[in-house]
């Protein structure tokens, strides 16, 4: 057997032990947000709050990028708590956008703060948005968001279209007895606006999210929910790259497209192909189990890019298999979700 090694261009991946590939990274830029949805954060914030110092600077951040970017992912998201409450992140985002490789960066945001930071974000790279918002009532919004204001998400949402992010999906946590009175009226407003709407299942991550447990509404219901309301039929759409754990489907007769986000009912982990990056450093391997590795601290001891990529590479093998939401709500209570960006 030959074997050709063609200069040192040899592509690096990244794979985990159940042969997936790891091609996707959620950054957390910070774990502070001005909202605090109920299901996601105590209504106190995250405690205890870091000090300035245990959160990686945008250096720091841009390194570790450049790392994975380097060990083949092509995709990031940006997240928070909320990414916009975090100073400079447009002129982050063109930072990152240089970088050879990567091809795709997101952000999911409130939008509270996106009509302003809009077009700044599309310059510099930004290619597609999701916005959080679960409910089209201003009062109701109010309380689930304990603060929000939801004239300030719908200008954000506008401009963001304006603008040209494409697309803009809007994600609706489905809580029975808070707001899935509103699936309909929610696919109609993205009927209207054109934009895609995901329907997700509560998850029980965190205190906040293992409380929201007991309103739980399966997608199985919402689909049944939504193809009532249009009238027409739901044609499962597949095959785009950007999916994700989104199950997607096209509405007869228009361009709009739903889609429904099983995490608890139905788990998709054997296709998972992301890890996620802790504004603190730490790169957790499952949203729905604690494994994780700091790399904050090797970073900090000044250790080079290529034994960071190693500790990558190692962590990688940590990836768990599935997370256990159903068997055992509590597997994850002590993590906020706040704290991995969804
Ligand atoms: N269950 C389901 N989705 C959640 N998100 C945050 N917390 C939860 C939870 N407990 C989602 C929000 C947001 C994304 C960042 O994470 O809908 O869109
Ligand atoms: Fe903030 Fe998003 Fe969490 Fe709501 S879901 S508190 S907007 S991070």
């Amino acid at each position: 057997m030959e074997l050709i090694i063609i200069g040192e261009a040899v592509q690096k991946s990244l794979i985990d032990p159940f042969n997936r590939k790891i091609e996707y990274v959620r950054v957390s830029v910070t774990d502070k947000c001005n909202y605090r949805c109920n299901y996601c954060m105590p209504e106190r914030g995250v405690h205890p709050e870091g000090h300035h110092s245990d959160y990686l600077s945008y250096d720091e951040m841009a390194r570790l990028i450049k790392i994975f970017v380097n060990l083949g992912v092509a995709k990031i998201r940006l997240t928070g708590g909320e990414p916009l409450v975090r100073k400079g992140l447009a002129s982050f985002v063109a930072r990152i956008h240089s970088f050879d490789g990567l091809e795709d960066i997101s952000l999911s945001t409130n939008a509270h703060y996106l009509e302003r930071e809009a077009k700044a974000l599309k310059q510099a790279g930004i290619h597609r948005v999701n916005v959080s918002i679960d409910s089209l009532k201003p009062k109701r919004f109010n309380l689930i968001t304990r603060g929000g204001d939801l004239s300030n998400v719908l200008a954000g949402v506008d401009k963001a279209l304006e603008v040209g992010l494409n697309p803009v999906k809007f994600n609706m946590v489905v809580m029975r007895g808070t707001n899935d009175d509103e699936i309909e009226a929610m696919v109609d407003y993205g009927l209207a606006k054109g934009v895609e709407v995901r329907f997700i299942e509560t998850m029980p991550i965190g205190p906040a999210g293992v409380s929201m447990m007991d309103q739980h509404y399966s997608a199985a219901k919402i689909l049944q929910r939504i193809q009532q309301h249009v009238g027409k039929d739901l044609i499962l759409s597949t095959g785009k790259t950007h999916d994700g754990p989104s199950k997607n489907f096209k509405i007869a007769g228009t361009q709009t497209r739903i889609g429904v986000i099983s995490a608890v009912s139905q788990h998709f982990c054997e296709s998972c192909n992301r890890v996620r990056l802790t504004a603190k450093g730490v790169l957790a391997l499952c949203l729905g189990q604690e494994n994780s590795v700091d790399l904050r601290t090797p970073l900090r001891q000044g250790v080079t890019d290529a034994v960071l990529e190693q500790l990558i590479i190692n962590a990688i093998l940590k990836k768990p298999e599935r997370h256990f939401f159903n068997e055992n709500v509590h597997n994850i209570e002590f993590r906020q979700m706040v704290e991995l960006g969804g």
